[in-house]
C-alpha cells in the first residue's frame, strides 16, 4: 500500500496515474476528498498536514509514502515535520520525499527542514530535488489567453524546467523498487530555456506568435507577494531568476539514468497543455 499526500496536486496526480496503472494500492490524503476527482480503485481519505494527527488513522497497513510538504513558511515545517514523519516512519518503511535543490544549498529553507525529519524519522528516504516545475509557467496562462504579450520579470533568467510526468516516473521508481535508499536525486528537464524562450515555445504550441514584455522589479516584487500570498518566497523566487540570467540553471542526467529515456523537452510540455493557453 502506498500513501500519497499532495495526491491531488501537479505531480501526485501523475504519479497516482501512474502507480494505478501498475496495479499499486494508493491511498490518497487530501484536505477535501470529495472533490479530490482521482481515479476509481484509489482510496481517498480525509487529512491536513498542518494537523499531523489526522495522517494516523490512514497508516495502517502503509509501506511506502509519497510526501509532498505544501506550506512555504519554514516556522510551520519546524512545527509540524517532525510530527509527521514520526507517525510516517512508525508504520512505513519508505518515504520518498518531494524536495528541491534549495535543500542543499539553504540549510533554513522548508525543504531543508522536511529532508532533516524524513531522515531522522528512521525511514528509508529518497529525496526528489526537481528545478523548477514546468508548470510553474501556467502562471502565465491567464495573460496568454487574453493578448499576445508576456509581462513577467526576468525574461533572460535560463531554466531547465522538467515535466511532472517525468518526474511522477522517478517517484514511482522509488516507491516501488529498491536502490534508491538515500539518493537526492537533482532533477531537470533535458536542456534550458529563458523564460522569453519558454513564452515563444507556448506560442509555438497554441499557433500564435507571443511576446515577453519586461516588468520592473518592483511592480514585480508586488505582484508575486500577492500571487503566493508569502512576501519571503516571492524573494526567493525573484532571487533564483536573477541568478539564472547569469549561470543558467543546471542540466541532468538523472531522469534517463532512473527512466530509460530522456527527460521530456520543454516543448512537449507545452504541447501536453497547450488547451490551457488557449
Ligand atoms: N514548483 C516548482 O518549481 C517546484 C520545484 C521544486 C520543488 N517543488 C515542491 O513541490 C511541492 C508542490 O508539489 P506540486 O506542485 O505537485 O503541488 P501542488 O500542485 O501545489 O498541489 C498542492 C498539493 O498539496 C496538498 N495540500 C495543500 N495543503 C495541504 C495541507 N494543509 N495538508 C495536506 N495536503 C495539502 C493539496 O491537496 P488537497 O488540496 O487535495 O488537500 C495538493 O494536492 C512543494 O513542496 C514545492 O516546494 C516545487
Amino acid at each position: 500500500m502506498i500513501l500519497e499526500t499532495g495526491a491531488t496536486g501537479t505531480v501526485g496526480r501523475e504519479v497516482v496515474s501512474l502507480l494505478v496503472a501498475r496495479g499499486e494500492r494508493v491511498r490518497a490524503v487530501s484536505r477535501t476528498p470529495a472533490t479530490a476527482g482521482l481515479p476509481a480503485g484509489v482510496e481517498v481519505v480525509a487529512g491536513d498536514l498542518a494537523e499531523p494527527a489526522s495522517l494516523a488513522p490512514h497508516l495502517a497497513g502503509v509501506d511506502a509514502v509519497f510526501l509532498i510538504w505544501p506550506f512555504t513558511d519554514p516556522a510551520v515545517a519546524r512545527k509540524h515535520a517532525s510530527e509527521v514523519t514520526c507517525l510516517i516512519a512508525a508504520t512505513a518503511t519508505r518515504i520518498v520525499y518531494l524536495s528541491a535543490p534549495g535543500a542543499a544549498d539553504q540549510p533554513e529553507s522548508f525543504w531543508a527542514v522536511v529532508e532533516r525529519a524524513v531522515e531522522a524519522s528512521g525511514a528509508e528516504w529518497t529525496f526528489l530535488r526537481p528545478v523548477g516545475f514546468a508548470a510553474n509557467t501556467l502562471m502565465w496562462a491567464g495573460q496568454i489567453r487574453a493578448g499576445d504579450v508576456v509581462r513577467w520579470p526576468y525574461g533572460a533568467a535560463a531554466r531547465s524546467l522538467v515535466h511532472e510526468r517525468d518526474l511522477a516516473e522517478v517517484a514511482v521508481a522509488a516507491l516501488t523498487s529498491a536502490g534508491h535508499s538515500g539518493a537526492r536525486h537533482l532533477l531537470s528537464g533535458p536542456a534550458t530555456l529563458t523564460q522569453e524562450e519558454q513564452v515563444r515555445a507556448i506560442g509555438r504550441a497554441v499557433g500564435r506568435d507571443l511576446r515577453w514584455s519586461e516588468m520592473p522589479l518592483g511592480e514585480a516584487r508586488q505582484m508575486l507577494a500577492a500571487a503566493f500570498g508569502d512576501p519571503d518566497f516571492a524573494e526567493i523566487a525573484l532571487r533564483g531568476w536573477a541568478a539564472f540570467v547569469d549561470h543558467p540553471e543546471q542540466v541532468t542526467d538523472t531522469v534517463e539514468r532512473i527512466t530509460g529515456h530522456p527527460a521530456r523537452p520543454y516543448a512537449d510540455w507545452a504541447a501536453d497543455h497547450a488547451d490551457a493557453f488557449r
